[in-house]
């Protein structure tokens, strides 16, 4: 999978990027990751990428030049899945969504700043408009990483053990079970005997038990 995202804060993207998980698929040539700074694309001679709102009104607005002309230069070297732009009055994200952009080959996305973007970029490039929640957010960069974090996980050999992404919290519509690790007793604190028992049958049905206990417990409408 290829993904450019474009910004107009590169260094607040490399950080995020380079650890872990997303570093790993990029080692393993699982995940081709490129950040574009949308300045070095403007033809202001001050590199400007933004500018007041026509009809007057507080805030700057993103400047459709150097946008539209680094998707096009993108778009002349291979096609994309999708154009996602990061906006707070996008789609929500969920789950389902980032297991589709997790089949796609090629991805852009744009993050927005100031105000927003001039809205003929949105009209005739954007195909997706996606938002982590309903906040509002100063830039659409870290919203940014936690879309492509919940996606490149979902890239098979990405994760070491293949089943852990599928077992996930939300892939099924329930919350994941307790999980516990040594000792199996920690100053009193003790691992349930059933995690104990190496009863496979009855460790696989404690754990859906739980797991539905905890789903109506605290999220009712994954069960709706
Ligand atoms: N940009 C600013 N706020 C955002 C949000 N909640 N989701 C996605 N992009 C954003």
């Amino acid at each position: 999978m290829r993904i450019d995202i474009l910004t107009i804060l590169p260094d607040l993207l490399q950080g995020p990027f380079s650890e872990s998980i997303m570093k790993r698929a990029q080692e393993r040539e699982l995940l081709t990751l490129e950040i574009h700074n949308i300045r070095d694309y403007s033809q202001n001679k001050h590199k400007k990428v933004d500018d007041t709102q026509y009809g007057g009104g507080a805030g700057m607005v993103m400047t459709v030049q150097p946008i539209v002309d680094l998707i096009e230069k993108l778009q002349s070297e291979r096609s994309y899945d999708e154009i996602i732009f990061m906006t707070p009055d996008g789609e929500v994200l969920e789950q389902e969504l980032s297991n589709d952009l997790s089949l796609k080959e090629n991805l852009i996305i744009l993050c927005g700043h100031y105000k927003g973007i001039d809205e003929r970029i949105r009209e005739h490039f954007i195909t997706k408009e996606i938002s982590i929640g309903s906040y509002v957010l100063t830039g659409g960069e870290l919203a940014a990483c936690v879309l492509v974090d919940s996606i490149v996980r979902l890239i098979p050999g990405v994760i070491n053990d293949e089943t852990s992404a599928l077992t996930d919290s939300f892939q099924d519509n329930l919350l994941s079970p307790p999980v516990y690790t040594k000792p199996a007793d920690y100053k009193g604190m003790k691992v349930p005997d059933v995690l104990l028992s190496g009863n496979f049958a009855k460790i696989d049905k404690w754990r859906e038990e739980k797991a539905m206990e905890r789903t109506r417990e605290r999220r009712p409408d994954l069960l709706e």
